[in-house]
C-alpha cells in the first residue's frame, strides 16, 4: 500500500532527521539519505560505516527498507545505527513514501 507522503514528513522529523538528512549529501551521525533508493547498502562516500552495514550488499528499495526500518538490528547485526524500529506498517509505508520523494529530488 501507498504511504501518506505528509505523515512521513512528521515521522522523518521526529525519529531520522537528528541523524540523517534526505535533502543534500551533508552527513551527520548517519549517512545522507539523498538518492538512498536504487543505492547499494554501505556505499555512501567517505561515510564511515560499520563492517556490517558495509558487507550488508542489498539494494535499497521500497521493500528492502520496509525491512530494515522494522527491526534494523536484526536485518543488519552489527550495525551502529541506535534506533529500536519502527513496529508499525502504516508508519513504515508513510516515512518510505516521504523517502522516496524527498531522495529522489
Ligand atoms: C544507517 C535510515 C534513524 C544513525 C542507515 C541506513 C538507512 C537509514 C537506510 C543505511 C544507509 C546505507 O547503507 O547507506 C534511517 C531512517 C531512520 C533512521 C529512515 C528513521 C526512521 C537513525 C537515527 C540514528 C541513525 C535516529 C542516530 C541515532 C545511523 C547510522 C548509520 C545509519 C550511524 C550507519 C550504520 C552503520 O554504519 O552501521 N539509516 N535511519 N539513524 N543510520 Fe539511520
Amino acid at each position: 500500500p501507498e504511504g501518506d507522503y505528509e505523515k512521513g514528513k512528521k515521522i522523518f522529523k521526529q525519529r531520522c532527521l537528528q541523524c540523517h538528512v534526505v535533502d543534500s549529501n551533508a552527513t551527520k551521525t548517519g549517512p545522507t539519505l539523498n538518492g538512498v533508493i536504487g543505492r547499494k547498502s554501505g556505499t555512501v562516500p567517505g561515510f564511515d560505516y560499520s563492517p556490517a552495514n558495509k558487507s550488508k550488499g542489498v539494494v535499497w528499495t521500497r521493500e528492502t527498507l520496509f525491512e530494515y526500518l522494522l527491526n534494523p538490528k536484526k536485518y543488519i547485526p552489527g550495525t551502529k545505527m541506535v534506533f529500536a524500529g519502527l513496529k508499525k506498517a502504516d508508519e513504515r509505508a508513510d516515512l518510505i513514501k516521504f523517502i522516496e520523494v524527498e531522495a529522489a529530488k
